[in-house]
């Protein structure tokens, strides 16, 4: 292992009811004004009785609620100026975030612009800052499972100016408390759930497929977490009601991202940081465009880390090892990958996800991170290649 230092500050709350139970003594515990910025999507949780749920929590609070409605999907840098503005002109003490990621996201960028007085996004996000100051307190009622982003202190977003989609990860911005009542996913569109899902695999992958590959913790968990979320995925396609996978799924998505399974690891992500430069040119769905991306980017990174897909393979997806060499099983569990991504109906080239060759691939890949904790390091030529073999 690594070394590490590990601290994570959201109190989670998990399970059918918490919001009607906590919320309410929450905010009034954690909202220091007399009100509370109510912040969502486009609308979804006014069909589904999610906001019904909220409003009568916060009216028990007896906070005064100003709303912050249609946070986008890839929330764009200019919403968050618009939430810090509307913030700071209500005195709001508490940022009520209640969506998927991207209000999530949003919500922990506004929390940090509503205090400070310079540009968040050249401080914090074109290059890693510091932040020695109290960001205005944030918590969270997740309403899709996917992307973690309820347990920890990561925020994309996207800056339209510059065309960059970018990730900064500050324990400070993690959210005070993050409720999570998986019957609020019920709701969520089946193609919405399924791409939630693989972004959960994907955030598993993209940190198991790295050093350290000597026997550890980490990597042990990982498995078992693949494993569940392919399992909790095919059952709740099955049945989009059934509780226990769509509670599994809301727990298997945070634990990918709530730090854990990261201890001791170098991490990947090199997929991701394609994935959200083709979101910053595309606007593309996240968890769909890495679907595209994994396969491809896995047969181009499979030599180099050949025992761990040979281990992937026979861990994960049950393939045996018998009469193959350890690059066959690793080629094998690779294309485990790719069917698993068909049979759930995801996209796997880029055309279905509406780019052609329209789109200029060189000046997307150019604009890509190149990471440096792959078992194979990325170049922009080879980034290239990839999205073109993605077409
Ligand atoms: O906007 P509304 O109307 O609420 O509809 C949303 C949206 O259309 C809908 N939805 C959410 N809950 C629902 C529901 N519809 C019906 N019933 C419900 N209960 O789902 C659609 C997608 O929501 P969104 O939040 O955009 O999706 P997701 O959770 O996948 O978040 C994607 C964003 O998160 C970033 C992505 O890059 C992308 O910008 N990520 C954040 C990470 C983090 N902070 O740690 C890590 C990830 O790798 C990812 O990059
Ligand atoms: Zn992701």
């Amino acid at each position: 292992m690594n070394n590490f230092i590990f601290q994570n500050s959201t109190k989670a709350v998990f399970g059918k009811g918490c919001v009607k139970e906590y919320l309410a003594c929450f905010t009034r515990k954690m909202c220091k004004t007399d009100t509370v910025m109510l912040a969502y999507g486009g609308g979804s949780i006014k069909s589904n009785g999610v906001y019904e749920d909220i409003m009568a929590a916060l009216e028990k609070s007896g906070k005064t609620v100003v709303e912050f409605p249609g946070i986008m999907s890839n929330p764009t840098y200019a919403k968050v100026l618009e939430g810090a503005k509307l913030a700071c002109e209500n005195h709001a003490g508490l940022i009520l975030g209640v969506g998927g990621g991207s209000v999530m996201d949003c919500c922990k960028a506004i929390s940090l612009a509503a205090v400070y007085e310079g540009d968040i996004w050249s401080d914090f996000w074109a290059r890693l800052g510091v932040i020695d100051f109290e960001p205005l307190p944030l918590c969270v009622v997740v309403t899709a499972a996917g992307t973690g982003s309820e347990m920890n202190g990561g925020a994309v977003i996207t800056n339209e100016e510059v065309k960059l989609k970018t990730g900064r990860d500050y324990p400070q911005l993690n959210p005070k408390f993050a409720l999570m009542d998986p019957t609020y996913t019920f709701s969520v569109p089946v193609r919405q759930m399924i791409s939630g899902g693989f972004d959960t695999l994907s955030h598993i992958m993209e940190t198991y497929f790295s050093e350290p590959d000597e026997p550890n913790v980490s990597d042990d968990i990982m498995e078992a977490l693949m494993r569940s979320t392919i399992r909790d995925l095919r059952a709740a396609i099955k049945n989009p009601q059934d509780y226990t996978a769509r509670s599994n799924l809301m727990w298997e998505a945070a634990m990918a991202e709530n730090r854990i399974i990261k201890l001791g690891k170098k991490c990947d992500f090199e997929c991701h940081q394609m994935e959200h430069q083709l979101g910053a040119y595309t606007n593309c769905n996240h968890g769909e465009g890495l679907a595209v991306l994994h396969p491809v980017y896995y047969r181009h990174i499979c030599k180099a880390g050949a025992p761990k897909f040979a281990r992937f393979a026979t861990e994960v997806w049950g393939i045996s090892a018998e009469g193959k060499s350890t690059i066959e099983l690793a080629k094998a569990g690779v294309e485990a990958l790719a069917d698993f991504i068909k049979e759930m109906g995801l996209p796997a080239t880029l055309r279905e996800l509406g780019v052609d060759e329209r789109i200029d691939l060189k000046v997307i890949a150019e604009s890509c991170a190149c990471v440096p904790g792959a078992y194979k390091a990325m170049t922009h030529e080879e980034i290239l290649e990839i999205f073109k073999e993605c077409l």
